[in-house]
């Protein structure tokens, strides 16, 4: 059964703090975004498979563990893109797919627009990332894509997450573990994340007033 891991650490307070203000511009909100990203890769990262090695040391040989799988690392368009730069600085080797997903205003149901992932990563494990967990539409759409190509390791990441996503994603999706920087309240009338920090991907590339 996939587990939910909601971040309890200071320094994610304090940097949800500022992408929750209303005040926070592009420039600070991209930012603190990017950093989010990075601050999670640590324990996104925790239960990824080793292999045991041997390394020649200037010394003698040490006994050595490396990662047994490729990391792809997948965004849900646009908003996801924000946290991608952060992951990578974190797992440099990570190869970069994409799903472009746009949420249907009235509906609420994902529309997908733009699918490239790297060549033969059926056996990676794929990091989704999208900041925002709302209906969990999204993201289960794009698990169900993943799925669909033959891969079995998903995990997933975002930043801030409605209660209603959260049960979606563990109905349609039980073995992908959730984690997120903060579970808010619920959702509002119009499916957006209360209290939450707006509309990501708006907020992330000033293309709203
Ligand atoms: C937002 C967000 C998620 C989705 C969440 O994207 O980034 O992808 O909505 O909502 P859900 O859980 O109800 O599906 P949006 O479709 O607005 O596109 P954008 O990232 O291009 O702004
Ligand atoms: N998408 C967002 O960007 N924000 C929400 O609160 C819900 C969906």
């Amino acid at each position: 059964m996939g587990k939910v891991f909601v971040f309890e650490h200071p320094l994610m307070h304090h940097k949800l703090s500022i992408i929750r203000d209303e005040q926070t511009n592009t420039k600070l909100f991209r930012e603190v975004i990017d950093e989010i990203g990075m601050l999670m890769a640590y324990e996104v990262t925790k239960n990824l498979p080793t292999e045991n090695v041997i390394v020649k040391t200037p010394i003698t040989e040490a006994k050595c563990k490396k990662l047994k799988k490729d990391v792809v690392i997948v965004p849900i368009l646009r908003a996801g893109i924000g946290m991608v730069d952060g992951l990578t600085a974190v797992i440099p080797q990570a190869k970069v797919g994409h799903i472009g997903l746009a949420r249907d205003e009235k509906t609420l149901q994902p529309q997908e627009y733009y699918v490239k992932f790297p060549d033969s990563i059926t056996e990676s494990t794929v990091i989704l990332v999208d900041p925002m967990l709302a209906t969990g539409g999204s993201v289960s759409y794009a698990i169900k894509l993943l799925k669909n190509r033959g891969i079995k390791d998903i995990i997933y990441a975002g930043i801030v997450g409605a209660p209603e996503g959260v049960k979606r994603i563990k109905k349609d999706h039980p073995d992908v573990d959730i984690y997120l920087a903060a579970l808010d309240d619920k959702l509002n009338e119009v499916g957006y994340i209360v209290p939450g920090l707006g509309d990501c991907g708006d907020r992330l590339f000033g293309t709203k007033k």
